[in-house]
């Protein structure tokens, strides 16, 4: 079993970003170790931390080591697509920041008996949940071979998807594959050698593909944020920490849709969608780690980390209705959320 030795990646930026109030409520969807947990803990001696993971493991680790903190620290084993239901009975006046960093901990990609490993011999399982409903054998085992070729190719950028899955279907039809070393032997033979040269492991970006769709990590995380950013209290922030690139992408466009929804056209004088904006985005571009830190946490690599802001008061004002503005009226969205009209001179 590894060591919960997890660095807490972009540290100080999530603690800025976050922009923490001693009596502020703030949420973890993803508790880890308990890394970014302690040192927010540390700064808020009158708030309360509400923290949820779906691996018990985890878990059980993180409230030892935050067992200081006593009840001002809250947690719950579940998956952070139920994190806005827990908010709304735990924070019903919502919280002042919530913490995304996803992806696995070092923790877990240590533990051979996890399954998460290319290095290390184990049952090919990497479910976070140990009671998820679908593991990466599952997935070897039975989907099609379009299936795994679509998986790998989307979730890992594989180039190779389609020789892999086809080696994986025939590797199967002798017996099913059930070790991580039987994988990544496949996946060895799969790529040219040529191929394998210099771009790290061979078998990592498949590795990286079954994970995220064994626990279904892209769907969670969209259908997830908006509700996030709802639980947040006025001015609250949501912060997320991302690792590639599909990860990044479902948080960006989330964020610049939280901050202007109106889908009407251009060329309308007026809203009537009647989409609100729900924030802003404080980080046009995202965070990305420092020297200092890329020199001393490989796992920082490809981090990125972007911060929305809920819209302080009760939301932004919504348009008015059935008000009549001269023809060549123009909506402008400002950056803050608010909407500005631009009227034709006489
Ligand atoms: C990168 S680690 C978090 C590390 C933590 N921030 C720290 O400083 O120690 C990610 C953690 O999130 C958990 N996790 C990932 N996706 C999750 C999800 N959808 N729901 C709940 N927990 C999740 C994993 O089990 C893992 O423990």
């Amino acid at each position: 079993m590894g060591e919960f030795s997890h660095k807490p990646v972009l540290l100080r930026e999530v603690l800025t970003g976050l922009d923490i109030r001693p009596d502020g409520v703030y949420a973890d969807g993803t508790l880890g170790g308990g890394g970014h947990a302690e040192a927010i803990l540390e700064r808020i001696p009158n708030g309360t931390y509400i923290a949820v993971d779906q691996d018990p493991e985890a878990l059980a680790a993180a409230t030892a080591r935050l067992a200081p903190f006593g009840d001002r620290l809250r947690v719950f084993r579940a998956n952070y697509e139920q994190l806005p239901d827990i908010l709304r009975r735990e924070a019903p006046k919502g919280a002042d920041g919530i913490l995304l960093d996803l992806g696995v901990s070092s923790y877990q990609l240590d533990s051979p008996e996890r399954g998460f490993s290319y290095r290390a011999d184990g049952p090919l399982d990497m479910r976070m949940d140990p009671d998820g409903p679908v593991t990466a054998a599952d997935i070897v085992n039975t989907e099609s071979q379009e299936t795994i070729t679509k998986i790998l190719r989307d979730y890992g950028e594989e180039k190779f998807a389609a020789v892999i899955a086809r080696n994986i279907v025939s590797a199967r039809e002798k017996a099913p594959i059930e070790t991580t070393g039987q994988l990544t032997d496949i996946v060895r033979r799969s790529i040219p050698r040529k191929a394998q040269a210099g771009e790290g492991h061979p078998a990592k970006r498949t590795f990286q593909a079954l994970r995220i769709a064994a626990n279904r990590e892209l769907d969670v995380l969209e259908q997830t944020l908006d509700g996030l950013i709802d639980v947040l209290a006025p001015g609250g922030r949501l912060a997320v920490i991302t690792f590639h690139s599909l990860e990044d992408r479902i948080v960006k466009n989330a964020f610049r849709t939280a901050e202007h929804p109106c889908i009407c056209p251009p060329s309308f004088p007026v809203c009537t969608c009647g989409r609100v904006s729900k924030g802003k985005v404080i980080t046009r571009k995202p965070i990305l780690p420092s020297e200092e830190e890329l020199a001393e946490n490989r796992r920082a690599a490809s981090a990125k980390l972007r911060i929305f802001q809920k819209a302080p008061g009760s939301g932004f004002d919504a348009p008015v209705y059935g008000t009549l503005y001269p023809k060549g009226t123009k909506i402008k969205h400002l950056p803050d959320g608010t909407i500005e009209l631009i009227v034709p001179e006489e």
